[in-house]
């Protein structure tokens, strides 16, 4: 099947910002008496703020009401946005550029599928806006990740078939959000946790346009 697009989620893919995740949900946690790991910030990765919100919750035994979950949410994404505003483009994970740049140059549209409502302040953080046709986020979609919407969604706005859309992803959600668009998916990551991936790398420099081309040849939908 001929590749007409890529779609990139963003955290842990493009960017390492799972490390402010945590320093900003380890605020909250502390100030709840929650203890929070990072072994545990391993369950947030690809999942939604508020269903992160509920892990954390639960990890303390606490059910503090709607309407106080909400305030912990926005207290969280205030923290956040505070450590993301300081990004520099010397943030964006190593190959990501280059290997975009060079699909491109391929005629491969280019988008984002990211659960982020911040994806549009960490784009322009990094400076990486131009290198996207499209940007599916957390502001245009209601379900998250495994639903396959956000993918969908990229797809939509890039208008090509989804069956000509390959994924690169960190998390299992994701990956299983990409199966469910019927993509083929690169697993960013390891291979025994990205299981259902049809190839996992360890990073965007391990990728260029010849590897895609292979997965094309390996693949028939
Ligand atoms: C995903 C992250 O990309 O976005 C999750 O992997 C995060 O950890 C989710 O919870 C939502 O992000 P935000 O920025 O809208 O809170
Ligand atoms: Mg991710």
């Amino acid at each position: 099947m001929h590749t007409a697009a890529c779609i990139f989620d963003l955290d842990g893919v493009i960017v390492d910002t799972a490390k402010y995740h945590f320093q900003a949900w380890k605020r909250l946690a502390d100030q709840l008496g929650i203890i929070f790991t990072e072994e545990d910030n391993e369950r947030l990765k690809g999942v939604s703020r508020m269903s992160s919100l509920e892990i954390i919750l639960e990890l303390g035994g606490i059910n503090p009401g709607d309407e106080k979950k909400m305030e912990y949410a926005t207290l969280k994404n205030d923290w956040y946005v505070e450590l993301i505003s300081k990004m520099t483009p010397a943030e964006i994970l190593p190959g990501s550029v280059q290997f975009i740049k060079e699909i491109r140059k391929k005629g491969i549209r280019t988008a984002i599928g990211s659960a982020s409502k911040n994806t549009p302040m960490i784009l322009q953080r990094v400076g990486i806006q131009e290198l996207f046709d499209a940007v599916a986020d957390g502001n245009n979609i209601t379900k998250a990740k495994p639903d396959p919407e956000v993918f969908l969604k990229a797809a939509e706005m890039l208008n090509v078939d989804p069956a000509e859309c390959v994924v690169f992803e960190d998390a299992v959600a994701g990956i299983q959000a990409a199966v469910n668009a019927g993509m083929r998916c690169v697993g960013i990551g390891s291979k025994l946790v990205l299981a259902k991936a049809d190839m996992v790398v360890s990073g965007l420099n391990e990728m260029n346009p010849e590897i895609l081309s292979n997965l094309e040849n390996t693949k028939y939908i």
